[in-house]
């Protein structure tokens, strides 16, 4: 029997259970995704949130994303995204929460001897987001204290270049120094990120560096400036097997709502 981790990102809810962010009802999107989650019958053992979990960064807010995520609070995990107030995020989630010190939001789990950090790469005020020396050296802490078979790790920010204009002015500032840690430890076999609202998959060392939809607003993979799409929700599955890791994105079936696209 494995492991089945869910990872969802970009939640991007509103305290007004009928917010809109660009045409997108996240509140309503984040239900369906929910939904569809528990009639797959997945069943995960980790639940991981990458960040952008409030648009708006209210206490009410993170006390609503909570409240939704109550089926999965004995497993759940955190990390901040550019749309988070730390000190919000910690409140609400602070059983998810605790790994690398108080000043970031980071977890460390560990499940069928796979290793899995959560990093905080907020810039607190930017969009950009940076991992930092600190961080990077208690992720390499980490693996020489635990010595997993494989290590995940997950982040808001993308830490690659995806040749999306717009997207990549806003990604990981100190990518080289992280690609420096995943050439150097085959360990690391998955980096999980959230941000783009799209999927892609980069090969880094042992690593695939992928990037998951947004459980709302959908982001073209392809458009240099910035372009909502008209795609489903969705989320990702990771499944651990031994010294095997496999993992795919899962989109609802249906495009309930067109995005508005920014003026
Ligand atoms: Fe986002």
């Amino acid at each position: 029997m494995g492991v089945r981790i869910l990872q969802l990102s970009d939640l991007h809810l509103f305290a007004d259970p009928d917010g809109i962010l660009f045409g997108i009802p996240t509140r309503t999107l984040l239900r369906d995704v929910l939904a569809h989650v528990e009639a797959s019958g997945l069943q995960p053992d980790h639940v991981v949130v990458t960040g952008d979990h409030t648009h708006d960064e209210l206490p009410a807010t993170y006390a609503a994303v909570r409240e939704l995520l109550v089926p999965y609070l004995d497993r759940l995990h955190v990390v901040p995204g550019n749309h988070d107030d730390r000190a919000g995020l910690r409140a609400a989630f602070p059983d998810c929460i605790g790994g690398a010190g108080p000043d970031r939001c980071t977890f460390a789990f560990e499940a069928d001897g796979w290793l899995c950090l959560g990093l905080d790469t907020q810039i607190p005020g930017e969009v950009p987001g940076r991992i930092g020396e600190e961080q990077l050296g208690w992720v390499r802490a980490q693996i020489a204290e635990r010595q997993p078979r494989g290590v995940i790790l997950f982040m808001h920010h993308q830490p690659v270049v995806l040749d999306v204009a717009w997207l990549d002015a806003i990604g990981v500032e100190d990518k080289a120094a992280l690609q420096e840690l995943l050439e150097e430890e085959p360990r690391i076999r998955l980096v999980c990120c959230g941000h783009v609202h799209h999927e892609s998959t980069h090969r880094v060392g042992a690593a695939d560096v992928v990037t998951v939809p947004s459980t709302g607003l959908q982001f073209s993979p392809t458009s240099d400036e910035t372009e909502f799409v008209a795609a489903p929700p969705g989320y990702r599955v990771i499944e651990l097997d031994g010294d095997d890791c496999r993992t795919s994105v899962v989109r609802l079936p249906d495009v309930k709502f067109a995005p508005v696209q920014p003026t």
